[in-house]
């Protein structure tokens, strides 16, 4: 019995593009001209009602029959093709293995921050203690336990940044010695690094900057153990062949004072820019603690003596590594932190 032409004309033709087929939406558009609502097949189905009644079941059926082969035919091309185009769209992510990668640039301890370590690190290494103390300070703990009268010339040393009438930002580190004398009985050795605050503002002075104080107190102690240990600190800081010199000065919290120099250890002593060619640089201030100042902390100037000292880390790095502005440390310029990296 020999089968409608036209059904077998849209079979034969659906069948070819079903297996011509190269994407899942080339297969969807030969469903649709086939199978859907509008399509080849179901208009024949449609035209159902016109075809002779003695031909209509074998009609019907041979167009059922059809739709089920195309159907099937249909469902396992659609497999094959979502394989497919599955493993291609692997294929288009793959990691290109061959590409150089992506440099991480690794970070760098801040020069001043390594400037601070190895101060810490040289004044560990002699036995003394590290603590801290808060910036902002009461008008007592910066000035007037440090042997500064009220209204005496000797604050204007220091352009204070005044939160009230009694509270600012510490001028210096040295409030903090006397927290902790406050707080201890001698023997005391201690190194108070910290921040520092001053309105104060040009190429070798920033309004925010970093001192270290170090302290000694305990039966005995003389100003040749400070000038030891100064010595000993900046031979280990700017070399085995600097030697260090004091000159008279003025602390209201210190008695004597005196400013402590170390020879140049750009030229040797002879004279140059760093030097400005008097062969010494200033690193620091220091003394022997005031006999007011260590009665104001309980302490018995009669038993106990110490000393103590304030130095700028600014400026101890500005002279190590030869740096010119002191805006240059806070200005994160990768440039400039970069050549600290190693
Ligand atoms: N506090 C002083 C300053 O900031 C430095 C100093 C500390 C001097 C300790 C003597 C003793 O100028």
């Amino acid at each position: 019995m020999a089968g409608d032409p036209r059904v077998q004309d849209i079979l034969d033709r659906a069948l070819a593009d079903i297996a011509g087929a190269r994407s899942t939406s080339a297969l969807e558009q030969v469903r649709v001209r086939v199978l859907g609502r509008s399509g080849e097949l179901t208009a024949l189905l449609r035209g159902l009602g016109k075809v002779p009644a003695a031909d209509r079941p074998r009609f019907g059926q041979e167009v059922n029959r059809a739709k089920e082969r195309l159907e099937a035919e249909l469902e396992v091309r659609l497999v094959a093709l979502k394989a497919e185009e599955h493993r291609q769209a692997l294929q288009a992510q793959r990691p290109d293995l061959t590409l150089t990668g992506r440099a991480i640039l690794p970070g760098a301890v801040h020069p001043l921050v390594r400037v601070l370590d190895e101060i810490i690190e040289i004044f560990a290494g002699l036995g003394f203690s590290v603590a801290e103390g808060p910036e902002v300070e009461t008008d007592y703990y910066n000035f007037a336990a440090l042997n500064f009268p009220d209204d005496h010339p000797a604050r204007d040393m220091q352009d204070t940044f005044h939160l009230s009438a009694d509270t600012l930002l510490r001028t210096h580190t040295s409030p903090v010695q006397i927290r902790t004398m406050k707080a201890e009985r001698p023997p005391v050795r201690y190194i108070f690094p910290g921040k520092t605050y001053r309105r104060d503002a040009d190429i070798t002075h920033s309004p925010m900057f970093h001192q270290v104080e170090g302290l000694a107190v305990d039966t005995n102690i003389s100003l040749g153990d400070l000038k030891g240990t100064l010595e000993h600190f900046a031979r280990e800081m700017f070399g085995a062949g600097v030697s260090l010199r004091f000159r008279p000065s003025f602390f209201p919290f210190t008695e004597p004072s005196a400013e402590a120099d170390v020879s140049c250890f750009a030229c040797g002593g002879s004279g140059c820019r760093l030097c400005k060619q008097s062969g010494w640089l200033e690193i620091l201030g220091s003394g022997m603690v005031h006999p007011n100042v260590l009665r104001n902390v309980g302490y018995d100037p009669e038993e106990v003596t110490g000393w103590a000292f304030g130095m700028g880390v600014e400026r101890v790095a500005m002279l190590k590594y030869r740096i010119d502005d002191i805006r240059l440390f806070f200005e994160n310029d990768l440039r400039f932190l970069g050549q600290f990296a190693s």
